[in-house]
């Protein structure tokens, strides 16, 4: 008994009942964070989120295998260090351990040429065998960046950052999107990577490879994309993505989400982006002209609002009804969470340039079924 009050009461007990603490914590905060303020819980620890998690370990992309080939030989030699540090530490630790009858100080060592020479030669070989794959790393992926941004086909895309959400431009096609990017398997893809305002940084976890998106400056990504998964439906395959750079207030709500789809859907994509929406019910066409309030920032194709000469500052809408997220993955695209956008989107994003418009009840409910309806273009 007593010796188990004494194991109680030692100071690695203490330590891992602590730990335990600050987890529990840490674990009981992050699940009710935005709970009672938000509609429903943030889609980052949503579960349809979870299936698409933003780890590294698995490169998918020949990008981001050749990241992990690199990063395998490094954790192993980090590996081997660790144990050649921490097991003779552990063995010492013990073997030569105070009895508390000592009567004087063991013998004090000072200098050795020996160990000096030895301790900083295994460095340098340690280092070598990780630059050497480096380099060969670099250019293997030198000469795969070359070969796609010579191939003509390729699909070329501009990126462009703001706060705090992702524009994409399908220069061939005449194509403007947000927050999802839309692309056919088994292609090599070019990405013109820029800002609007501040630096932002263009990430796909599990495509590998990240840049920063640069004001005035333009900076290419370029890697051939992945398969289409097995199992995965007519919707393609969802990657999400992250802008990695603190770029202000929503920074952490600054994603989009990469969709692999097959070439003929990716296809379909393209061919119906640009269509005029479908007004149907009388909802949708008082909609239609609440929209006009909209029409400096956002644009639908096939409307007045995609004449307008201006640099559209807001996320473009015209395949608004087809997106599974709205305010770039930030909650789930469905009626109840864009009329609440609509009604108070700082609520939503913090900092976010959409304004609070005053629209009335029936107006939200109006310009919310016309987005989310009319501009649906694959809804059967
Ligand atoms: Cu954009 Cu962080």
């Amino acid at each position: 008994m007593r010796n188990f009050l004494h194991l109680l009461n030692s100071r690695l007990s203490k330590s891992i009942l602590t730990l335990g603490i600050i987890f529990w914590n840490s674990y009981a905060l992050a699940k009710d964070v935005g709970k009672g303020y938000f509609d429903d819980a943030p889609l980052s620890l949503s579960p349809e989120l979870s299936k698409s998690p933003m780890y590294t370990l698995v490169g998918i992309t020949d990008w981001g295998k050749e990241i992990l080939h690199v990063y395998g030989i490094t954790t192993i030699i980090a590996l081997i260090v660790f144990l050649c540090v921490s097991i003779p530490i552990l063995y010492v630790l013990f073997r030569f351990r105070a009895t508390g009858e000592e009567q004087e100080l063991p013998k004090q060592v000072k200098g050795n040429y020996i160990l000096e020479i030895i301790w900083t030669v295994i460095p340098l070989i340690l280092l070598s065998l990780i630059a050497v794959p480096t380099w060969q790393s670099i250019f293997r992926q030198d000469k795969a960046v070359k070969a796609n941004l010579q191939d003509k086909n390729a699909l070329r895309i501009e990126v462009v950052g703001y706060q705090w959400w992702w524009k994409f431009v399908y220069t061939d096609f005449g194509v403007i999107t947000a927050n999802e990017l839309i692309l056919p398997e088994n292609t090599p893809v070019v990405f013109s990577i820029t800002s609007a305002d501040v630096i932002h940084s263009f990430y796909i976890p599990r495509f590998g490879g990240k840049l920063d998106a640069i004001p005035g400056k333009v900076n290419k990504l370029t890697y051939v994309t992945p398969a289409l998964k097995s199992n995965s439906g007519p919707e393609g395959d969802y990657y999400m993505g992250q802008c990695m750079e603190l770029c202000g207030l929503s920074h952490a709500l600054m994603r989009f989400q990469a969709v692999i789809r097959s070439q003929e859907a990716f296809q379909d994509f393209i061919k119906s982006h640009n269509q005029p929406p479908v007004v149907t019910t009388a909802s949708e066409k008082r909609g239609e002209e609440v929209f006009n309030l909209c029409i400096a920032c956002h644009t639908i194709a096939g409307t007045p609002s995609a004449n307008l000469p201006s640099e559209k500052i807001g996320p473009d809408l015209s395949n608004f009804g087809d997106r599974k997220t709205l305010a770039a993955v930030t909650r789930k695209n469905n009626m109840a969470n864009l009329k609440a956008w609509l009604k108070n989107p700082l609520r939503f994003k913090p900092g976010s340039l959409m304004p609070d418009l005053q629209l009335t009840d029936q107006q939200i409910d109006d310009v919310s079924a016309y987005i989310q309806f009319s501009t649906a273009k694959n809804k059967d």
